[in-house]
């Protein structure tokens, strides 16, 4: 079986058949050492263009910039934050510029390389830490942050989201925020893309219960697909649902950037209502990705 898929920003394609679906309420279920390295080594597989112009294209600028505007408004600069899933650390380096100091982690050596490499480019090391630390990891570390965030889907990918709820709340000052953008279940605009083209699997995918098998670069990403309810049942012993919202509801998901490109006027339309609409009830829970906004008990 042969299926296409997008993992964040990137185009992927999936070879590899699914395991055998677990129970429908397996909702985040446990990943085994063996999946989380195919994790690793598909994302160091991809690191050295991570943030190029196929990765860092405008639609994801356009997210990135609605996660950095929450974070800023949630945390007053000169905080400490936890960034989740770094990547080439093109987040951590904002919010360093902004005067905030970020310890950057990730599972891949090579992004974290990535953003070691940026962070001495720009002179910021002294307020950029980084660190090759797994989000299944985070009992190695003993600081304390004012808020924890993650972007483009790094907490899809952990094995288990009630551990890391426990993890984030001990790392957390009381009132600390968690900040993340997850990968969402209900894609509207991908269910459409894929259903007129007939591709009714591939439409499906994003419904599929435990770790689904998704391949980049000839790897595999092993990854989980939450609503925003799903993903918050997993910290609300711990946090308090603050806020959420759909990113790229209306303005179609990164993969399909030449079509925003073809359209750059009507698109314009599609965020404008992507900014007002996006964190109504309903609308807030679909999306490309979700922004979630969790505060700690
Ligand atoms: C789609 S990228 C997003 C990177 C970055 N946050 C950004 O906004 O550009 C996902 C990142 O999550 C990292 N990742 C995947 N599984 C992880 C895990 N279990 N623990 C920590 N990081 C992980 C990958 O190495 C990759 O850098």
């Amino acid at each position: 079986m042969k299926r296409e898929h997008e993992f964040g920003r990137q185009t992927l394609e999936t070879a590899i058949p699914p395991r055998p679906a677990p129970p429908a309420w397996d909702v985040g279920g446990s990943l085994d050492e063996a999946k989380l390295l195919d994790t690793q080594r598909a994302f160091d597989s991809v690191a050295a263009d991570y943030d190029g112009p196929r990765g860092n294209n405008e639609l994801i600028q356009r997210m990135r910039s609605t996660v950095w505007d929450s974070v800023c408004r949630e945390l007053p600069s000169g905080g400490s934050l936890l960034d989740l899933g770094c990547g080439t650390g093109l987040d951590a380096l904002e919010f360093a510029r902004r005067g905030y100091q970020v310890v950057a982690t990730d599972w891949s050596p090579q992004m974290v390389a990535r953003t070691q490499v940026r962070a001495a480019a720009a002179g910021m090391e002294a307020r950029v830490a980084t660190e090759h630390l797994g989000i299944q990891q985070l009992d190695r570390l003993d600081d304390s942050f004012d808020g924890i965030y993650s972007n483009f889907g790094p907490l899809n990918c952990a094995p288990d989201l009630h551990v890391v709820a426990a993890e984030c709340a001990r790392l957390l000052r009381p009132g600390g925020r968690l900040m993340f953008s997850v990968i969402g279940r209900i894609c509207p605009w991908e269910l459409v893309h894929y259903v007129l083209r007939g591709r009714w699997r591939r439409a499906g995918v994003r419904a599929a219960r435990g770790a689904t098998a998704v391949g980049m670069n000839r790897h595999t990403i092993w990854t989980f697909y939450y609503t925003p309810r799903e993903f918050y049942r997993a910290f609300a012993a711990h946090f308090e649902l603050t806020s959420y919202r759909a990113l790229g509801l209306f303005l179609p998901p990164p993969y399909l950037v030449d079509y925003y490109r073809r359209h750059r006027r009507y698109c314009a339309g599609l965020g404008w209502l992507d900014d007002r609409l996006g964190a109504l009830p309903l609308l807030r829970g679909m999306g490309d990705h979700f922004l979630i906004v969790m505060r700690r008990r």
